[in-house]
């Protein structure tokens, strides 16, 4: 059974279509990242598993009931974008408060252990840092031991170090066995902590696949290498090439865009007479390919 099924899944609020036609199936045990640019729609989506917001049409469905259901079950447990910490309680107490709901939650002291807060579990929530704060956010989401944990954007307020630290916490919980879905829209976030990276644009999914995959669908790699005074005649007809580009410095830098580096660069070697010199192999960066693909989501 899959931990979240999405099938035609629209929601608008009055003019504004936040989520257009979204079909999502999710196995469990997975960690996948729904990325995308604001206003994509990932909150909306996300509200809409948590039972938060109805969507207009189509259907939700969470370990294969609705989310209300789920959610009163212990199977999810979420970390939004906003929510308030009651200050006058400690993470102990606050942290302790929470799992209590749950059927079958996980020990106090590992879900200290978990989020690193063990050295913070007396201070009182109205006394923590923003990353701190964060931290104790995740306690909360995580202390049920829900099946599926959801995360919007959690390392928004986080240092650099603390984000390290948190990606830490969260992959320690996915290795559980636990299914995580967490929504950024920090490429380098989904590429090193998921093993599925959903990309929305406008409400609308514009690539499913690992990082490797989206980034070899966007525009492809690239072969470069130093040309001389050698004509380029042909070089657009070697196998995978969709362009190339001539740069008329010193050195005569040919670039070659192609879908296949390994096929272009074999076809450069054994069909060409030409002498190659200083190759140099780029793979599409992340960057690239979610801007291509946003910016083609947006025609
Ligand atoms: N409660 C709401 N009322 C009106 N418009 C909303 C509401 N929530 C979101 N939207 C709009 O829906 C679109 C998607 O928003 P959201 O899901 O928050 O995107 P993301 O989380 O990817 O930044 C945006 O255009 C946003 O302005
Ligand atoms: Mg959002």
């Amino acid at each position: 059974m899959n931990a979240i099924d999405l099938t035609d899944v629209s929601k608008s609020y009055g003019e504004v279509r936040a989520v257009s036609g979204l079909n999502l199936a999710m196995e469990p045990g997975r960690t996948v990242a729904l990325l995308g640019p604001n206003g994509a729609g990932k909150s909306t989506t996300i509200n809409m598993l948590l039972g938060l917001t109805r969507p207009t049409s189509g259907q939700v469905r969470i370990f294969g009931r609705a989310p209300g259901e789920a959610v009163a079950a212990g199977e999810i447990g979420a970390m939004l974008q906003e929510g308030a910490l009651i200050p006058e309680l400690t993470v102990r107490e606050l942290v302790d408060f929470v799992r209590r709901l749950y059927p079958a939650p996980l020990p106090l002291d590992d879900v200290l252990r978990m989020a690193d807060l063990t050295g913070l579990a007396s201070r009182r929530a109205g006394a923590l840092s923003g990353g701190q704060a964060q931290r104790v956010r995740f306690a909360l989401a995580v202390a049920g031991a829900p099946k599926l944990l959801v995360l919007d954007e959690p390392t928004a307020a986080m240092d650099v170090e603390s984000r390290r630290a948190f990606w830490q916490s969260m992959r320690a919980y996915a290795s559980l066995g636990r299914t995580v879905l967490f929504a950024t829209h920090y490429l380098e976030e989904a590429d090193e902590n998921s093993d599925r990276v959903i990309v929305v644009a406008r409400g609308r999914v514009v690539a499913d696949g690992t990082a490797a995959q989206i980034k070899a669908g966007a525009g492809g790699s690239s072969v470069s290498f130093s040309l001389g005074g050698q004509s380029a005649a042909g070089l657009d007809a070697l196998p995978g090439v969709t362009a190339v580009e001539i740069d008329s410095g010193a050195e005569g830098t040919a670039r070659l865009v192609t879908a296949d580096v390994d096929a272009t660069v074999d076809a450069l070697y054994r069909k060409t007479t030409l002498q190659v010199r200083d190759l140099r192999v780029r793979g599409a960066a992340l960057e690239d390919a979610f801007l291509a693909l946003t910016r083609s989501a947006e025609n």
